[in-house]
């Protein structure tokens, strides 16, 4: 039997009609059809899925969708704000924090309420704060150096800055 509730995400609210087993993150992406948090181990272990639940991160592959009624969900679709392309996200296009992307989303939204928290974090912090993301691409160098971009305060538009040389893709002989 499905249950009638709202959701609201990213500053809006969606009637929805859920299972009452349903998943966050399989409501998010299925019946609200924002797919920008992927689904990795189903499992709480790699932060693939992360979203913001009243502004502090969780693994919304493990937690209910109907728990979140009534609180305010952000997913990574809703962390630029107007902007098409937030500092955030510029800054790990910029200093090679993206390679596959597949852990990105989850990366930006623990970012994010890590920057909010504590917004000069030491690279031991950032590290700390993004233990709950796995990354099988970047080895998280790029990742760091893109939360501590944005600390500095200094995240140029995209196509006006140097990026980083780890995002030139390798050459290969002959
Ligand atoms: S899919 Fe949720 S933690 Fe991996
Ligand atoms: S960029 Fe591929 S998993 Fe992180």
């Amino acid at each position: 039997m499905k249950v009638v509730a709202t959701l609201r995400v990213n500053g809006s609210d969606y009637p929805v009609e859920l299972d009452p087993h349903v998943s966050l993150l399989k409501a998010v992406r299925e019946e609200l059809g924002l797919t920008g948090s992927k689904e990795g181990c189903d499992d709480s272990e790699c932060g693939a899925c992360m979203m913001l639940l009243d502004g502090e991160p969780v693994n919304a592959c493990s937690y209910l969708a109907l728990q979140a009624e009534g609180r305010d969900v952000t997913t990574v679709e809703g962390l630029a704000g107007d902007e098409e392309v937030g500092p955030l996200q510029r800054a790990f296009l910029q200093q090679a924090g993206v390679q596959c992307g597949f852990c990105t989303p989850g990366m930006l939204v623990s970012a994010t309420a890590l920057l909010r928290h504590n917004p000069d974090p030491t690279d031991e912090e950032i590290r700390i704060g993004l233990s709950g993301n796995l990354c099988r691409c970047t080895g998280y160098r790029g990742i760091v150096r893109a939360v501590r971009q944005v600390a500095s305060g200094e995240v140029p538009p995209l196509g006006t800055a140097p990026v980083h040389p780890d995002t030139t893709p390798p050459h290969h002989a002959g």
